[in-house]
């Protein structure tokens, strides 16, 4: 499956090998920028993978050109235009961070160089961010005049806590892989670019020995919950748990266990 050639699409290439999606941001002139067709085109990978979410288990969402995952969304962009277009960006930046958390398989942000700013908000957007030690990590926005508008201000208070959040968002100061580790922003470092992709395609291949309904209603349970009151997160995680009761899945992975054998879960 490859995203098909277009003019609004050129930056971003789809490509499927076996059970993992691999999403490339391919701007490395302007260190994988955000422009307006990367965003729409990001957003027709993610329905073209949510499409086919019987056969993908895993996503790795990586920046090209060595230097940078993403470093923000387009600043040329930007010059001279007003809040219609300040809600314009953020709308669109918003819709493609929805689309990865609604596709149903986990989403792996492979960051090797810069996440700035909305490129840090992208990753934020997917399961795990998995780095290089070669890469920095920040939300500059203040710096340029702008407050982060592609959900740090919500996802990154969730992830870091709070007070980090506001240290980073006020200061927009960088962080490198290792405080980012510590922070809980990263959920696992790598020596280099080849260990970073190997390391997050043997968490796909452990995913998919999993049930993809379990791990899908998991997702969405997950994100659903995310910052609601105890009370409400519960009853999601109730409905998800009674959904379990009457898949397939659940039967066969309950039988398989207490027969002593590995289970054969559907495709999805
Ligand atoms: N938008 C557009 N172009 C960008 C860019 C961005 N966010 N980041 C880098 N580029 C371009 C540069 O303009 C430069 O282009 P030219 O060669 O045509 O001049 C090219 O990428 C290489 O960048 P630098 O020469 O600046 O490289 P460097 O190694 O000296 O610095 C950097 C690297 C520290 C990442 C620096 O490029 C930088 O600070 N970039 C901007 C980071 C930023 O502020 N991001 C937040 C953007 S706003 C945002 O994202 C809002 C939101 O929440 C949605």
């Amino acid at each position: 499956m490859t995203a098909p050639e277009s003019e609004t699409a050129p930056e971003v290439r789809l490509d499927v090998d076996g059970d993992v999606a691999v999403v490339t941001i391919d701007r490395p002139r302007a260190l994988n920028a955000l422009s307006g067709d990367v965003l729409e085109a990001l957003d027709a990978a993610f329905v073209q993978i949510t499409d086919a979410a019987a056969s993908v288990r895993g996503v790795l969402l990586v920046g090209e050109g060595g230097r940078a995952f993403v470093a923000g969304a387009d600043i040329s962009a930007m010059q001279g235009r007003g809040p219609e277009e300040g809600e314009r960006m953020a709308r669109l930046g918003h819709r493609v961070a929805e689309r990865i958390e609604a596709c149903p398989a986990p989403v792996i942000a492979c960051v090797d160089g810069f996440a700035l700013g909305g490129g840090l908000e992208l990753a934020l957007a997917c399961d795990l961010i998995y780095a290089t030690d070669a890469s920095a990590f920040g939300q500059p926005e203040v710096r340029l005049g702008l407050i982060p508008g592609f959900g740090g201000t919500v996802r990154l208070p969730r992830v870091v806590g709070p007070a980090r959040a506001r240290e980073l968002i006020y200061t927009g100061r960088r962080i490198d892989t290792e405080e980012a580790v510590r922070a809980g922003l990263v959920a696992r470092r790598f020596p280099d670019r080849d260990a970073l992709l190997a390391g997050a395609r043997e968490t796909i291949a452990l995913i998919a020995q999993n049930s993809p309904v379990a791990v899908a209603d998991a997702k969405h349970v997950l994100v659903a919950a995310a910052g609601r009151p105890t009370g409400e997160a519960v009853e999601l995680e109730i409905d998800g748990f009674m959904h379990s009761f009457g898949t397939d899945d659940m039967r066969e992975g309950v039988t398989a266990f207490l027969e002593k054998r590995t289970p054969g879960f559907s495709r999805g």
